[in-house]
């Protein structure tokens, strides 16, 4: 696939990379040291996942690789070859009501990120016996909302079925 003005020109000659994009199978053409983050949102239009610190800091490119949250920014593609890789486009609105209505968003640069750790939490409930939520929650950062809206929201939208 084309990647969109965004990308910066190749500087090596191309790899092609094959892996499973929410349940689609997709092969990107890419510079071998592309990032993930940049793969997804400038290659294959999935510009859920932000960009926020671009250091493995903030959490807010949270995606899932075979069933882990990764930060994407941080990820080189190829790493990703043959993986299962799950974006915030994967989930639908109307499940991350408790989330959103519970003041875990203010200018929602986090809240995919959010969004994906709390749906990895609610898909492994097991992990409350070992760590509290916001042990969980610690890889996403929020500069808005001073944390409490959100792990209020995460913990009423897992008492809801809802990630
Ligand atoms: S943009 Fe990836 S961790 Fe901040
Ligand atoms: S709502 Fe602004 S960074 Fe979290």
């Amino acid at each position: 696939m084309d990647a969109d003005a965004n990308m910066p020109p190749m500087s090596r000659p191309p790899i092609e990379v094959p892996f499973t994009l929410n349940g689609m199978e997709v092969t990107v053409s890419i510079d071998p040291a592309e990032r993930l983050l940049d793969t997804l949102r400038y290659r294959l239009g999935m510009t859920g996942s932000k960009e926020g610190c671009g250091e493995g800091e903030c959490g807010a490119c949270t995606v899932h690789v075979d069933d882990i949250p990764v930060n994407s920014c941080l990820i080189p593609t190829y790493q990703v070859r043959n993986a299962q890789v799950r974006t915030i486009e994967s989930i639908d609105p109307s499940d991350v009501g408790a989330l959103l209505s519970s003041g875990a968003t203010q200018c929602g640069a986090c809240t995919p990120g959010v969004v994906m750790t709390a749906v990895w939490v609610r898909e492994h409930p097991e992990l409350l016996e070992t760590h509290t939520l916001r042990e969980l929650m610690a890889g996403n950062l929020c500069r808005c909302t001073g944390y409490d809206g959100i792990i209020d929201g995460v913990r009423r939208s897992l008492d809801e079925g809802q990630p």
